[in-house]
């Protein structure tokens, strides 16, 4: 595997050729502020707060870390002039969206925001519109969701904006929502999303309800799913007494004499 140096804030970074800035920024404990990234999903660049200077073969330009692929010897500064403004610009957006957003008033106190005016038709959900929620469903899920409309209506929606009609209920959109704007409500015996209540089954081991039963019935559909299933806690059990716990050599048969 070939290695590179990314020279980020002066401080020398080795990354695997291909390897997206910020992750590499992370692995570093370089700070660069991110919102629509979530490290098991592939990356969006739709919020741009992830923005650095890099500088390579004599040239600048500004990237989203969260995309951007390292292939060679970079130097990159994420704290310019230009930067801190254009994030300040870019919060201060999603600020006038979702005034009261507890996530985007922390990077407001963290970063500054630029004044902007107040959008006319406020969403009131305090969605930024990042997308994640739409690519967990397409990732995790099952495609359900989907941004609609353009500029300052855009919008995460079902088609003809109802509640996901094929949502199995998975969970995945909430978990990823960096603003927490997607509400979910577990009880013991069924979990509540988009307005929507889903049965859940039982872990065949523990008894936990771990899974709604729409989830399992889809996944049972692409792929083999146990007739007996686990939640992941005694999948994991199950699996380090299958391969960990197995003797690695065992005693010669009793001859019987
Ligand atoms: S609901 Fe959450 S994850 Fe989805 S677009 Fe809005 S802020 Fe992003
Ligand atoms: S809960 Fe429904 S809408 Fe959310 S990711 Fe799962 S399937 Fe998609
Ligand atoms: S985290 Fe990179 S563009 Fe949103």
């Amino acid at each position: 595997m070939s290695m590179v140096t990314a020279v980020i804030n002066g401080k020398a970074c080795s990354a695997r050729q291909g390897e997206f800035l910020l992750d590499v920024a992370d692995r570093n404990d370089i700070a660069i502020p991110r919102l629509c990234h979530h490290e098991s999903l592939r990356g969006l660049a739709s919020c741009r707060l992830c923005l650095a200077e890099v500088s390579e073969g004599g040239r600048k330009r500004i990237v989203t870390s969260c995309v951007f692929p390292i292939t060679r010897d970079i130097e990159v500064e994420t704290n310019t002039e230009d930067i801190k403004n254009m994030r300040k610009m870019i919060i201060g957006f999603m600020l006038a969206q979702t005034p009261d957003n507890e996530k985007i008033l922390q990077f407001a106190r963290e970063y500054g925001s630029a004044e902007t005016a107040r959008f006319s038709e406020e969403k009131g959900n305090n969605c930024v519109v990042c997308g994640l929620c739409v690519n967990a469903c397409e990732e995790l899920g099952c495609g359900c969701l989907f941004t609609v409309n353009r500029g300052t209506t855009k919008k995460v929606a079902a088609p003809y904006e109802e509640p996901p009609e094929d949502c199995v209920g998975c969970g995945a959109c909430a978990h990823v929502c960096p603003t927490g704007c997607i509400e979910i409500e577990e009880t013991e015996f069924t979990r509540t999303i988009w307005g929507k209540a889903f049965e859940m089954i039982n872990c065949s081991s523990c008894g936990k309800p771990f899974m709604p039963k729409a989830q399992y019935e889809y996944l049972a559909q692409k792929t083999d799913m146990p007739a007996s299933p686990l939640c992941a806690d005694c999948a994991q059990t199950a699996l380090a007494k299958k391969y960990l716990l197995k003797p690695k050599y065992s005693l010669p048969a009793e001859s019987g004499r």
